[in-house]
């Protein structure tokens, strides 16, 4: 029987993270269970930074981003020692269930805890990368494409009015996610991303041909992961001899107001994960998939997420 859960955000913060803590507190309230938070993460289980959490203490937090519970990258919650000052944590406090709201790597983190010491789990994909396996859609990506979005709209009334190429880079580590959906939203010229090989060489000869018939703008937008504005600006100016501006959008896509589709989501898995908990599910992670929430064990949760980018890439490419 569940009497006490701790909630917790691990990883990069995603917009929506507080809407999630809301309903899970919440949920968790209605059901007459005692709530733990969990400072920064991982880092705040091995330390002990917790404190309990009621109704009032969710107030006024579905509106913002980040979280009120701090996130962190923790990699001593991968050593032996780190694990077991973490279950301390769990044993000395009463605890009996976790919610974790992160990213592919927190869910590997939980998977590996779960297999070692059975404390019931359940995970709220929570990342702006949408790269969790099984998952269509992650709280907070929804929020970053808009954030970016509206950067890559301002960057056009200056490329289109001082008729320059812009290079926009945009978060993605290992993901085009974000660079795909901008790039088709924005109506961006092209757009270089992990998951593809990409050819410089003939995007210059793109913009030269394209200049010769009098489109003098561009915008090219490139994942992280997949090389450096910087760079690629230089490349293009040089073997163009056009002017060519690079932009990196970095952390402003990861906070601000989380939209409403980001709020949503998060509101349903958060109320999800706590009903998990209680009905005896564990080691799995909640998604959102045809309208409905289904779990995905983690363990396929943390696999590569094969992102289909052919259709998107050519539709881009189609309307350009
Ligand atoms: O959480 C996802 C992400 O935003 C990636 O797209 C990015 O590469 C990474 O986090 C950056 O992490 P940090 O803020 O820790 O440098």
């Amino acid at each position: 029987m569940i009497k006490r859960i701790a909630v917790l955000t691990t990883g990069g913060d995603a917009s929506g993270m507080n809407a999630a803590i809301r309903a899970v507190v919440r949920t968790a309230v209605n059901h007459k269970l005692e709530v733990t938070g969990v400072f920064r993460g991982y880092w705040g289980l091995i330390n002990e930074e917790i404190k309990p959490l009621g109704h009032r203490s969710v107030s006024g937090i579905i509106n913002l981003g980040g979280t009120i519970l701090k996130t962190a990258r923790c990699p001593e919650f991968q050593t032996q020692e780190g694990q077991e000052r973490a279950y301390k944590t769990l044993k000395n406090n009463s605890i009996d269930g976790m919610v974790v709201i992160g990213g592919n790597g927190s869910f590997r983190g939980a998977h590996e805890f779960y297999k070692k010491y059975k404390v019931p789990c359940i995970g709220i994909p929570a990342s702006i990368d949408n790269d969790i396996n099984g998952i269509d859609v992650t709280i907070g990506s929804d929020t970053a494409i808009n954030t970016a979005l509206a950067a890559i709209d301002n960057i056009r009334d200056t490329a289109t009015s001082m008729e320059r190429i812009f290079v926009v880079e945009v978060m993605g580590r290992d993901s085009g996610f974000i660079a795909l959906e901008v790039a088709l939203c924005g109506g961006c010229e092209d757009v270089i991303i992990p998951e593809k090989k990409f050819d410089l060489e003939s995007i210059c000869h793109d913009i030269v041909e394209g200049n010769l018939r009098g489109k003098l703008s561009w915008i090219i937008i490139v994942a992280e992961g997949a090389g450096r504005a910087e760079d690629i600006a230089k490349k293009i100016s040089e073997t163009t001899g056009l002017e060519t501006r690079e932009v990196v959008l970095g952390h402003i896509q990861r906070g601000g107001r989380p939209t409403a589709f980001s709020r949503d989501l998060a509101l349903r898995l958060g109320e999800a994960a706590v009903k998990c908990l209680l009905e005896g599910k564990t080691d799995k992670a909640l998604a959102l998939r045809d309208g409905k929430i289904i779990t995905v064990d983690f363990e396929f949760a943390i696999k590569k997420k094969e992102l289909n980018v052919d259709d998107l890439y050519n539709l881009i490419k189609v309307l350009t």
